[in-house]
């Protein structure tokens, strides 16, 4: 990363934790790291914790920066392109990571041709488990796009896909740890239903989850093969997996990605703001 100054505008949820997760790398020094939020108390207890520096001024740190990473809602992104326009230069890169927000209006609203990386990452980001994917704008480069990948593998896993597909990302991976949550919850609550205590259902209930998700990534095997494996004839899973068909988990699961993936795309459908 090579001394790269690096500004994260918008430290909430998602920007404190890949700010975060980068600081955990060994390429990461802290005086390389601007933050920026509206909110100047959360910025001076990030400050605090990992010692970066903060302004509430996006403008200055954008002129500071070699990279730029967008981390405010899409909802308020026009305002905060149409604040940073003014400072930003085509050598500096900025990484998008704003919901159904497309490489074309980010470039369309700062009218230059700048390298832009759409990316999607994910709260996992906050143990380095991110499932984030990237696309590059029309402007960035394989260099630009491996710059990006560095730092968004600083908290997990990345992988490139068209941009074309980045609201099906959000729908998926994007969103995909409150699907989970919710299983977990479900699952902890059946686990009192049925006698257990909640402290030990909840226990039981995570960690099955992480032994299948681990299961899954070390064998590489299709998750109907490892189902099979654990349906023995006449037992308890056969009944269970029967019980949630008639439920249509699948579906439930199938219409909850492509609605979240709708409204990745409703959010981008931005008003013609930018347009000269
Ligand atoms: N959360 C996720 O799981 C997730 C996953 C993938 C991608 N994303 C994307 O990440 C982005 C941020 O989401 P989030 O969940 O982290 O939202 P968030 O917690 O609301 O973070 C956005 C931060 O930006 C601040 N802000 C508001 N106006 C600003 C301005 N003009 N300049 C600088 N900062 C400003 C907000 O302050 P106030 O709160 O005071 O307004 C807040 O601290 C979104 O575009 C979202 O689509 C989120």
């Amino acid at each position: 990363m090579d001394g790269k100054k690096i500004a994260v505008i918008g430290v909430g949820n998602m920007g404190a934790a890949l700010l975060k997760g980068m600081l955990r790398r060994p390429w990461a020094k802290s005086e390389n790291f601007t933050a920026t939020d509206i909110d100047s108390s959360k910025l001076k207890s990030l400050s605090k914790e990992v010692g970066v520096k903060t302004t509430t001024d996006n403008r200055k740190a954008v002129a500071g920066a070699d990279i730029i990473i967008l981390s405010v809602k899409p909802q308020i992104i026009d305002i905060v392109l149409e604040e940073m326009k003014g400072e930003l230069k085509t050598r500096q890169i900025i990484i998008s990571i704003a919901a159904g927000v497309t490489t074309d209006y980010i470039q369309e609203c700062i009218g230059k041709e700048m390298p832009i990386i759409r990316a999607m990452p994910n709260i996992s980001a906050l143990v380095d488990a991110s499932a984030t994917a990237i696309s590059p704008g029309k402007h960035a480069d394989k260099n630009h796009t491996k710059l990006a990948r560095e730092i968004l593998e600083s908290v997990g896993t990345v992988v490139e896909v068209r941009e074309t597909l980045m609201d099906s990302v959000t729908g998926l991976s994007g969103t995909g740890p409150m699907y989970v949550f919710l299983l977990v919850e479900g699952l902890s609550d059946a686990g009192v239903k049925v006698g257990l205590s909640r402290d030990i259902s909840n226990a039981l209930s995570v960690q099955t989850v992480l032994g299948s998700a681990k299961i899954m990534r070390e064998t590489g095997w299709h998750p109907a093969r490892l189902k099979d494996l654990v349906t023995s004839p006449g037992g308890t899973a056969i009944s269970a997996l029967h019980s949630l068909e008639k439920s249509g988990m699948k579906a439930m699961l199938i219409d909850a990605v492509e609605t979240a993936t709708k409204r990745s795309a409703e959010l981008g459908k931005r008003p013609d703001k930018c347009e000269e």
